[in-house]
């Protein structure tokens, strides 16, 4: 172990500090700061990492965890199930149809809730344990709250999420209530629900753990870390996420950043965000080339997922775009629909609708041209197939019906 790794292991230094206006930020139950209302970001102390190699951290085995230096949280008080550690497919079928020379899928449907969001909440629960929480909340399109919910059970503290009513996937829902989380269905969409969850934070009567709390993204740091090391620090030239609250590519923009600094890569991926037809603030502010965005207020898609009009890390996400040269733009429902398709028919992957979304947006930006086609490209799908059972029934060839008869058997099989 080389000389720092000790300390560098249990728990990073670090600060929380305002994106806006750099102030620090001592109250650790605000989630906006408090001199100027701008986001919150964590500064994470990474000096101890400057004289380390990637494979300093490989005797900890693929997973959030091995990645502990670039934490916020004491390793060894974490409230963990095994988050990370996901498969990167590569997909030479999908490369093929689409027109590019290599793709590959890092597949967050294989963590332990089914997606990425475990990453985030590992780190969230984490902290909020290590502050001693007593209720835990957030507002969730379904599979944040999914996550939350498992956290709060492994962490034994109280849970309650905020959904919008009948716009939550069936298998996320179902997740939150096995889970025991208080279960609040709001007569409102996503933007609603957080505001209302916002509140009860203001209001100290919960400790929220929405993607607005910046330890939540430092978790989500690890998919980005995870990616270099399956790629063996070959950066690819670009990597495509769908973008809802904006949270994820910000994190994985932040984590490009830190590697940078600790000098582990020297080449920085295109980031680029894809977001549903209907539910696409961020990707409009980057056709008009602003720095901000105009919320949408009635954000509609398939994708129920990503179906949020103002995106809390909006600004930050479009930073990660403008500074990596990265892209943004919107596939309608029917190319998402599409794309979860060909990953399942080409692949046998099977990611959620929004999680198609990343794969719908590298094809179109194929065909416009953006990507080229010796590029090497990393597509994250961020949730299982499984959590919207629904819209894959839906959009399915129907079952065949059979009678209890061999014959009625090979009539349908055999014409
Ligand atoms: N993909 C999936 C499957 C998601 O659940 C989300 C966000 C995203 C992509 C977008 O990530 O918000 O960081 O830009 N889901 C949140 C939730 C909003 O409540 O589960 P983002």
């Amino acid at each position: 172990m080389g000389h720092g790794l000790q300390e560098a292991l249990t728990m990073a230094a670090h600060k929380v500090i305002c994106w806006d206006c750099g102030c620090d930020v001592d109250d650790p139950f605000v989630n906006t700061c408090p001199k100027c209302g701008g986001l919150l970001t964590v500064k994470m102390d990474l000096e101890p990492l400057k004289g380390m190699r990637p494979e300093d951290l490989h005797k900890a085995p693929l997973g959030v965890w091995r990645y502990a230096p670039f934490l916020p949280v004491d390793f060894d008080k974490r409230v963990s199930i095994q988050e990370g550690g996901t498969p990167l497919y590569r997909t030479d079928a999908l490369a093929k149809e689409i027109g590019i020379k290599e793709l590959h899928v890092k597949y967050e449907g294989a963590n332990p809730t089914g997606s990425f969001k475990d990453r985030g909440m590992t780190v969230g629960v984490s902290h909020a344990k290590e502050l001693g929480a007593k209720v835990v909340g957030c507002a969730s399109t379904g599979n944040t709250s999914a996550s939350l919910a498992a956290y709060a059970s492994k962490a034994g503290i109280t849970c309650a999420v905020f959904l919008p009513s009948g716009k939550v996937a069936a298998g996320k829902l179902a997740q939150a209530m096995f889970f025991g989380a208080k279960v609040i269905s709001i007569d409102g969409n996503f933007d609603d629900a957080l505001r209302l969850a916002r509140r009860m934070a203001e209001e100290r009567k919960l400790y929220l753990l929405n993607s607005i709390n910046p330890y939540r993204p430092e978790g989500q740091k690890s998919v980005l870390f995870e990616i270099m090391d399956q790629l063996k620090y070959d950066v690819p030239d670009r990597i495509i996420l769908p973008v809802g609250n904006a949270a994820n590519i910000w994190a994985v923009y932040k984590a490009v950043k830190e590697l940078q600094e600790v000098g582990w890569i020297d080449k920085i991926p295109m980031l680029t965000g894809i977001q549903a037809e209907g539910a696409a603030p961020v990707a409009k502010a980057f056709a008009a080339k602003t720095k901000d965005f105009d919320p949408e207020n009635n954000p509609e898609t398939v994708a129920t997922a990503i179906r949020i009009g103002n995106p809390v890390s909006g600004r930050k996400a479009l930073k990660a775009i403008y500074d990596t040269g990265g892209y943004a733009t919107t596939v309608t429902d029917a190319e998402i629909i599409a794309a979860q398709k060909m990953l399942g028919r080409k692949e046998g992957v099977g990611v959620e609708p929004a999680s198609a979304a990343s794969v719908a947006g590298a094809k179109k930006l194929r065909e416009m041209g953006v990507i080229g086609k010796d590029e090497r490209v990393v597509c994250i799908c961020t949730g299982n197939a499984l959590k919207d059972p629904d819209t894959i029934i839906q959009n399915s060839d129907p079952v065949f019906k059979c009678a209890n008869d061999i014959e009625a058997v090979k009539k349908i099989l055999l014409g």
